[in-house]
């Protein structure tokens, strides 16, 4: 192992000698952990084993996709993950907080302060403002208006649409839509923002600006998972998952978790926006 030692003090600066990725990577605190996580749904003849023993853990600033096909479990890792639904066996920590100890009121409770959603669908309020979207978590966690309204209007801001703030979801675009379901995932500044399928219904190049907005989200410090088919989504990713009848059945560390993600490493991708 090379490291800059005195000798390198008189020419080249020691930032010219990377140490290793891996010691640069502080230990990190996973953000969920599962542990043999077993999910059955229906009884006896009917039932159907959606996970069969799942252990995983995502640590703090990672960014992960889930990738697996029709079927494979996907859904259900994901209500897990963001405390919709709980497991037939097996633990779920989320913030090392055991999610089997809770009833469903504190779960409710601990998905609107821990996780941000974002679906394929978008799932915006019909007749309400971008803005008014975005301050939604906001007014359940009882957060005071005026309060709500500056942190509305900077988390529309980080997704590129400060100036659609007054706009009501029909009158945007489905890429426009879905960057206003981000800010309202990120509002809260939960410790997981958690997306199933957010490109499913975008165009390619409201995709591409999508997950554009997500590496400078993950660069910027956030947690994230995404689940997807895509792999053009997936190669945002540090770390790819593969599921498969319940299964994890692969495990790719593309870069350490503390890094910036894989796409905005490439120097042609221009300079990194935090
Ligand atoms: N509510 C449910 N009741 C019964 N079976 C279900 C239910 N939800 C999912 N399943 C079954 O569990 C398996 C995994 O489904 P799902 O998690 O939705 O996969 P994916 O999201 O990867 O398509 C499938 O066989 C599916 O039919
Ligand atoms: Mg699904």
């Amino acid at each position: 192992m090379i490291r800059p030692g005195p000798h390198h003090a008189a020419g080249a600066p020691p930032e010219t000698q990377p140490l290793p990725a891996a010691e640069l990577e502080p230990e990190r605190k996973p953000v969920i952990r599962l542990v043999s996580v077993v999910k059955t749904y229906g009884t006896g003849e009917a039932a159907v084993q959606a996970l069969r023993g799942v252990s995983l853990d995502v640590v703090e600033r990672d960014y992960v996709a889930i990738m697996g096909a029709s079927g494979s479990g996907k859904s259900t890792l994901m209500n897990i993950i963001g405390c919709l639904d709980v497991p037939s066996e097996g633990e779920f920590l989320i913030d090392g907080i055991d999610t089997g100890t809770l009833d469903e009121q504190q779960l409710a409770v601990l998905r609107n302060r821990k996780i941000g959603f974002v679906f394929q669908a978008f799932n915006l309020i019909p007749r309400m403002s971008a803005l008014a979207n975005v301050e939604l978590p906001l007014s359940y966690a009882g957060v005071k208006a005026a309060e709500r309204r500056r942190r509305a209007e900077a988390a529309l801001l980080l997704v590129g649409l400060a100036e659609r703030t007054d706009a009501q979801p029909k009158q945007l675009s489905g890429g426009q839509q879905q960057r206003v379901a981000v800010a309202r995932a990120l509002v809260t500044s939960p410790s997981l923002i958690l997306a199933d399928e957010p490109t499913g219904n975008l165009d390619t190049r409201a995709s591409h600006d999508l997950m554009d907005v997500f590496d400078r989200l993950n660069a910027a410090g956030r947690t994230i998972v995404v689940i997807t088919h895509e792999a053009d989504v997936a190669k945002h990713a540090k770390r790819i998952i593969g599921v498969q009848d319940g299964h994890i059945v692969s495990d790719r560390r593309v870069t350490p978790p503390g890094a910036l993600p894989p796409l905005l490493r490439r120097p042609v991708d221009g300079p990194v926006r935090p």
